[in-house]
């Protein structure tokens, strides 16, 4: 990753479409008063945009752009694909995404529309052409956003007869035999259809992996998953040639967070700027991953990690360009619970994205809406056009953006490996109900964090050098090269648990895993067991969930109680044969970063730090102040120091 230095700016989406004409003035005056530079517009206003099939209606939206640029912010211009017209389902359909249990999703809400349809795409590829022809050149329109939020309400992944005959496409372009018409035989011995008589005649035959009686093959469930997310590159990559073709500014997508069903970094290779929205508050609850008490400890600010976890992936999704879409800037309306942000966080949050290398942060939404689905979601605006609590703390950083506008973010000495195809496989065959691939990733993420350190998160295929760890959980799928790769490195290295335990479509490799060079580790047999009835260790903690049996000569770093090895370590490379608990990891991390020369800290409870190449920042997230070595830091408090 190159060091470049970075403009600090803050924005807001707005939906002019929402309000009178008369509004619009103020609103914009009123935006650039509080420090915002940015303001995006237009990804769900299909229907005002063409109100029936193929009669446009612009003039709102040259309006809208010519005020709010005229007032000197900058706009981001969204695509409306994400909300198609009530008589485009008129028109198709059969454009509706199809669930796991072969319902169709239905219209009234938003993102009903499934990847795979055609009809649908050439809809989307015509009204993308109308608004590049129309506002690529022009001078107010200063990024543009595809979509919005790929995968969001789980529509991602569609059962619809459009994917199934793409899909059988798909396979037979993988699996093209020498007549390059498709070797269904090819397909069969790596699917394994032996196996219950599974086997195809022909690629026809080939179904979607769902509402079989029991589970599907892997095999086959992985290829969806894969074809699945092409389907959304495709989809993504569509657009983005439209725009370029008429437009020279830079071209971002919204992601999610914790939406790992499809290839993030396929995506991010067609766009300049990886986005993504922040909702600490709303994430907290089913998202982060979080124990009840850990819920309760964080209620009104959120998961300490869940956000600089995403910071960190999509800095290295794409082209390094990294941007917050949408900030929640109050409560939002769509978690389990909606409190509060405690006072201070919001400011909190914005630092954070900043401090990982953030160049801009939008906050999710300008004003309060009165009507329809987000009524109960605040803005930085109540619905009476009154300030709320989050607009003076968002003008409060574009206060402190004046003397601290920028700064380059480092390479850390820690790489974490995050890899989609793991998550599927994981996901797939979780072998035990209560993990998951992203859990397991998170957990080593979070323990390397408490211990002070700045992680890059990076994708299999980054380059390794410059690292003094590498650390790889659950990373399922290792290529040869990759394997190579790591054997060659000097940092420290850390894989495992389940490492390269899969070779091509879901097969288990011959010899058995994790087969590394200079590594005498095989895994022989694997235990998965009940969360509540954890596995002792006797240097620190527990394996929870999920423990490998392992034949090794190599050093024992942690042991059951009972004696056996389950990490093991030849001085460079440790392998970790199971799912460990915090006081494990943070046993493992402590001895692992002495080895690799890492000085780590013993951060106080709820408090992180992390550091840009001029600048350290302390952020507490507890709800009470802690002591750190520059004196008190209160609730929500941000530390800059200058370094
Ligand atoms: C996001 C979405 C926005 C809005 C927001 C509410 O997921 O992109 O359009 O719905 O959530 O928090």
């Amino acid at each position: 990753m190159t060091d470049t230095s970075v403009k600090r700016t803050l924005g807001t989406c707005y939906y002019p479409e929402h309000w009178p004409q008369e509004m619009w003035q103020d609103d914009a005056k009123r935006m650039v008063e509080a420090g915002l530079t940015w303001v995006r517009i237009g990804e769900f206003a299909w229907s005002l945009l063409e109100p029936t099939p193929g009669s446009y209606d612009f003039d709102w939206l040259d309006k809208a752009i010519a005020c709010l640029g005229g007032a000197g912010l900058q706009v981001v211009l969204g695509t409306p694909t994400a909300t198609p017209p009530r008589w485009m389902i008129d028109k198709y359909p059969d454009m509706l995404a199809v669930d796991r249990d072969g319902k169709p999703r239905k219209f009234g809400s938003r993102r009903h529309y499934c990847f795979s349809h055609e009809g649908y795409k050439a809809e989307c590829a015509r009204i993308v052409t109308e608004l590049a022809k129309r506002y690529g050149q022009n001078p107010h329109v200063a990024a543009w956003q595809t979509d919005n939020e790929y995968g969001c309400h789980d529509t991602t992944i569609s059962y619809s007869s459009a994917a199934k005959s793409a899909f059988q496409e798909w396979c037979r372009i993988q699996y093209s035999g020498a007549d390059n018409n498709g070797d269904i035989a090819a397909l069969n011995k790596a699917w394994g259809n032996v196996f219950w008589s599974m086997s195809y005649a022909a690629f026809e035959d080939i179904d979607l992996p769902n509402l079989t009686v029991t589970e599907p093959n892997p095999a086959h469930s992985l290829a969806f998953r894969q074809f699945t997310s092409d389907q959304v590159v495709a989809f993504n990559r569509l657009q983005v040639e439209i725009i370029r073709a008429h437009s020279s500014a830079p071209i971002a997508h919204n992601y999610m967070g914790r939406i790992t069903d499809f290839d993030h970094f396929a995506v991010g290779e067609d766009l300049d700027i990886a986005s993504w929205d922040s909702y600490p508050l709303g994430f907290l609850a089913d998202r982060a991953g979080a124990s009840e008490a850990h819920q309760k400890d964080f209620m009104r600010q959120g998961d300490p990690d869940f956000q600089a976890f995403h910071h960190d992936l999509y800095r290295s999704v794409g082209k390094g360009r990294l941007w917050v879409m949408e900030q929640q800037p109050g409560p939002v309306n769509w978690a389990p619970y909606n409190p509060d942000p405690l006072p201070g966080m919001v400011r909190l949050w914005t630092w954070e994205a900043f401090a990982h290398g953030a160049e801009a942060v939008l906050y999710f939404r300008w004003r309060q809406f009165p009507a329809a689905q987000e009524q109960l979601h605040a803005g930085l605006m109540r619905p009476d056009n009154v300030e709320s609590a989050g607009y003076y703390e968002a003008k409060q950083v574009a206060e402190e953006l004046k003397t601290a506008d920028g700064a380059a973010a480092m390479q850390a000495e820690v790489a974490i490996i995050f890899d989609y195809d793991a998550d599927a496989a994981w996901d797939i065959q979780p072998h035990n109900t209560d993990t998951s691939y992203f859990a397991v990733v998170m957990d080593h993420y979070r323990a390397l964090r408490k211990l002070g350190l700045n992680i890059d998160i990076i994708s299999s295929d980054a380059a390794l050098d410059g690292y003094k760890l590498i650390v790889a959980p659950g990373l399922i799928f290792m290529s040869e090269s990759l394997k190579q790769r790591l054997a060659q490195i000097e940092a420290q290295l850390v894989i495992g648990p389940r490492a390269a335990s899969r070779v091509e479509q879901m097969q288990t490799p011959n010899p058995l895993p994790p087969a590394l060079p200079n590594l005498d580790v095989t895994v022989i047999r694997l235990d998965s067991y009940r969360e509540d009835m954890p596995v002792r260790l006797s240097e620190a903690g527990h394996a929870v969930c999920y423990c490998e049996v392992l034949d090794t000569a190599e050093t024992a770093l942690l042991t059951k109680e009972t004696g056996e090895a389950i990490a093991i370590t030849n001085g460079h490379i440790s392998y970790v044969g199971a799912i460990l608990d915090e006081a494990a990891l943070r046993y493992l991390y402590t001895e692992i970063c002495a080895t690799a020369d890492i000085q780590t800290l013993d951060m106080p409870d709820g408090v992180r730090r992390r550091q840009t190449t001029t600048e350290e920042f302390w952020f507490n997230y507890a709800s009470e102040a802690r002591q750190i070595a520059d004196g008190t830091i209160e609730p929500a408090g941000v530390l800059r120091k200058v370094k």
